[in-house]
């Protein structure tokens, strides 16, 4: 069954979630975004109202298009909110556990024609599915971050995943003026299998003493024409999601070459998960970020 899009609900209201609401309301579409809490659903929301004032400020966007988009989107503090959407985006922490109770509690309320997708950025779309009572209307969409600005979106099929719901969900990717690569449902699919031992390998130069934060940075920013260090980057993605990456490529290809390093694992272990916690490889609760190390 084709379903038109018309409403979307996300769930998790953290950094990409708040980021997929904002890019689905500006693209018109009637938005319900869920989180845990009504703080957490708040606090997404005032992130949304930032950098949409921002947008405004550099005329990408018109105050109008700014104070509309802000109407699109409701706040969903219980799930039972999202039963009339037609796609709902999962965007919650990169934990197995949670997404699949989260699907648990979810599918009972969605109407049955609802396509279900979820924004990991590694675990397989087609395990998740099984999970779940769509398998053929579940998806992998996969923004990156940040999502207003990154024009880039992967899709991933899971091995049930029915042609109608790879086509509702690329014109969806579509409407809201993003690019498309379409990735086969291995661990990280393309870009994060690429990207994270990378930044996985600057924390082992870290780690080995070969450079310091601030020289392995400025090593690949100016050496290797790299917009961010790798160490800058991480902070960024947040720490706790390089290393459940990094744990899914470790586990899933069974290769050691995947090993998280023992430094990321202390960093997220101390709860220094990057930006978002204000400290990781650089410390930002000052005016200029600081290395850590
Ligand atoms: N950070 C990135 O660069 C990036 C890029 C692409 C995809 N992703 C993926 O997006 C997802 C979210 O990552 P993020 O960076 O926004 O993390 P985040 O930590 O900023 O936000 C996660 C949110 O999930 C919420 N959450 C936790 N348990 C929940 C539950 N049971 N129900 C509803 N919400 C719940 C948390 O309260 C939090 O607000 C992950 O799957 C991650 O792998 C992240």
């Amino acid at each position: 069954m084709v379903v038109e899009i018309k409403k979307v609900g996300v769930i998790g209201a953290g950094q990409m979630g708040s980021g997929i609401a904002h890019v689905c309301a500006l693209a018109g579409f009637d938005v319900s975004l869920s989180d845990i809490s009504i703080d957490r659903i708040e606090s997404g929301l005032a992130s949304i109202n930032g950098n949409m004032a921002k947008q405004v400020q550099k005329e990408i966007i018109t105050e109008d298009a700014r104070k509309a988009a802000l109407d699109r989107i409701s706040p969903a503090a219980d799930l039972d909110l999202l039963a009339d959407t037609d796609l709902v985006i999962e965007s919650a922490i990169e934990n197995e556990q949670v997404k699949r109770k989260i699907f648990a509690q979810l599918c009972p309320l969605l109407k049955p024609e609802a396509i279900l997708a979820t924004n990991t950025s590694s675990i397989s779309i087609t395990r998740l599915a099984a999970t779940t009572d769509r398998p053929e209307r579940f998806i992998g969409i996969h923004f990156m971050n940040p999502v207003p600005l990154m024009e880039l979106v992967e899709l991933v099929r899971g091995i049930a995943t029915a042609d109608s719901t790879f086509e509702v969900s690329q014109a969806f990717v579509d409407r809201l003026g993003k690019q498309t690569a379409v990735a086969e449902d291995f661990p990280a699919f393309m870009v994060n299998r690429i990207l994270l031992p990378m930044i996985n390998e600057a924390i082992y130069t870290l780690y080995e003493g070969v450079g310091s934060v601030e020289s392995i940075d400025k090593a690949m920013k100016l050496g290797a024409n790299h917009p961010m260090g790798p160490l800058q980057l991480a902070d960024f993605i947040g720490l706790d999601t390089c290393l459940s990456i990094m744990q899914v490529l470790y586990e899933g290809l069974a290769d050691t070459k995947y090993r998280p390093c023992p430094l990321l694992v202390k960093y997220v272990e101390a709860g220094w998960l990057g930006r978002k916690t204000q400290r990781g490889f650089y410390d930002y609760r000052g005016d200029t970020p600081v290395p850590t190390r």
